[in-house]
């Protein structure tokens, strides 16, 4: 088989944008395309100004600036590019469904369907087809068929090689993996075409680091990955709540447990609740999948994990009701945070929406502040939910640039997302222009609680005890 020269990726989003950016980086002598449909994500991507890129990842500005014009090019010709590639990702999105047979737990699997077809339409030569959206168990048997029934009679290799990469840490978890999945078939060609791509990863990973399985096990890991650190953060959760009502501290507590090498310290952070694109979805999969096999009682304990954070989010927002002497109709409150987690402006699932959506439903007035989110999504993200009347979110909501307007004469600030810059405002200054009594409410943990009741505010941070406001 013939070395790659020539990859493509179909989807420029999340996932797609930054992984190919840094397969580019690493290997230069590769031309990399990525492609995608939305013309507005591709001008994004290709603007001059690496401030307006679509994605907002630390890091991940300059390893376009190295690689753009060089071998990594951006485009909305998906035909061309899936002509002249040996290889083709596919990165299209996989969002849970909203309709039919599975609806709001299986994966919607028609982005990759059209995919396939248009693979099959228009290759003219072998190539290789790497799986690296989130998928379900068994989807490069659906690709597998597809491409074999309808395409023009070349060979195509299915691998399955899923992305392992978290928003906001994306460019360091790329080029320092943990590990890198490569599933395959148990054939010559099959162990061939893995080879290929273990070449193209060899070129910055330690050989050790990149695993081959077959193409079960690597899908399957995914979810399985993404379920266990979802459990942790359920887990940890559910500690919060009964630190508070003892006289724990959920804090001192994680860094207890994960202080024992058996358990290790990370994703034990309590919280208003996950958020993203990967975590409910891939957990939904794997209940999907068991309940299909008839295994109940192994979706019923997945599905735990799930109620637990919509359980989480929930009494977040009833803790600001009922402390706003239960009615929050008309009364001002201010959040800090719109995306899902810290250094991303992406904003799907993230707790703040909600959070937002019970607070409207009770008729209160929503300031939001977040660094790197606009105020467009922000309405799109309400508005999708289908339970709120359009007119009151844009009566209700209001969007700033500016904390300190986003906070004034509020009755409460919510802290929804851990953005490092919320801690060090000047608490001081909201707390004078604040009405009063000054609630907080920490959901993520960050603020500086002695120092916050000094000042006069009446502070709630989730998973601990000894807080004003009970
Ligand atoms: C996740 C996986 O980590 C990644 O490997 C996979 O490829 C995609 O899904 P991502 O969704 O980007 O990545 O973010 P992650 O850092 O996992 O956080 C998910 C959610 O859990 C966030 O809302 C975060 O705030 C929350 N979280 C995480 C906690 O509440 N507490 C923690 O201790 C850790
Ligand atoms: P992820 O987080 O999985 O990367 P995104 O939604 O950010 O998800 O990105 C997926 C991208 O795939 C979107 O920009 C979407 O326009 C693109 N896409 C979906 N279907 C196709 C297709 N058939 N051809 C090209 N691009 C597609």
């Amino acid at each position: 088989m013939k070395n790659i020269t020539n990859i493509c990726c179909i989807g420029a989003g999340y996932v797609g944008g930054p992984t190919m950016s840094v397969i580019a980086q690493k290997n230069p002598h590769i031309k990399v395309t990525c492609v995608d449909l939305n013309e507005a994500r591709i001008n994004a991507w290709n603007d001059d100004n690496l401030d307006n890129l679509p994605i907002y990842e630390p890091g991940l500005a300059e390893v376009v600036k190295e690689a753009r014009g060089r071998n990594l090019f951006f485009s909305t010709e998906v035909d061309e590019a899936i002509d002249k590639a040996d290889m083709i990702f596919i990165s299209v999105n996989t969002p849970t469904k909203t309709y039919g047979e599975g609806k709001g737990k299986a994966a919607d699997l028609k982005y990759i369907e059209l995919c396939a077809r248009q693979i099959a339409r228009v290759a003219k030569d072998d190539k290789i087809i790497v799986e690296k959206s989130t998928l379900p168990v068994k989807t490069a048997e659906a690709l597998k068929s597809i491409l074999h029934n309808t395409g023009n009679g070349v060979s195509y290799q299915i691998l399955s090689n899923p992305e392992f990469l978290a928003e906001g840490t994306a460019i360091q978890d790329l080029q320092n993996a943990d590990r890198v999945l490569i599933g395959g078939d148990d054939t010559e060609e099959g162990r061939e075409a893995m080879q290929q791509l273990v070449n193209i990863y060899a070129s910055w990973l330690p050989q050790e680091r990149i695993l081959t399985t077959n193409v079960w096990s690597s899908e399957l890991s995914k979810l399985v990955a993404n379920a266990f650190l979802a459990q942790r953060v359920s887990s940890i959760n559910a500690i919060s709540e009964l630190c508070e009502v003892t006289g724990a501290d959920v804090s001192e507590v994680s860094r207890s447990i994960g202080m024992d090498s058996r358990i290790g310290s990370k994703f034990l952070k309590a919280s208003v609740g996950f958020g993203g694109s990967c975590f409910q979805k891939d957990i939904l999969n794997l209940v999907y999948i068991a309940s299909s096999l008839g295994l109940q009682e192994v979706a019923d304990y997945w599905e735990q994990v799930i109620l637990m954070n919509d359980y989480q989010k929930h009494r977040f927002a009833r803790k600001i009701v009922k402390t706003l002497y239960n009615t929050v109709a008309d009364k001002k409150i201010a959040f800090l945070g719109w995306a899902f987690k810290k250094d991303t402006n992406d904003t799907r699932e993230s707790a703040a929406i909600y959070v937002a959506e019970k607070l409207l439903q009770e008729q209160a007035n929503i300031s939001i502040y977040d660094p790197k989110v606009k105020k467009e999504q922000i309405i799109t993200d309400l508005e999708n939910l289908g339970t709120l009347d359009p007119e009151a979110i844009h009566k209700r909501i209001t969007v700033v640039s500016n904390p300190y307007e986003a906070m004034k004469e509020a009755h409460a600030v919510a802290i929804l997302t851990e953005w490092d810059e919320f801690a060090a405002y000047d608490w001081q200054k909201v707390y004078d222009n604040m009405m009063k009594p000054a609630f907080i409410f920490d959901g993520r943990g960050i603020l500086d609680l002695k120092n916050l009741t000094k000042i006069g505010f009446q502070l709630f941070s989730l998973g601990k005890s000894n807080t004003a406001v009970k």
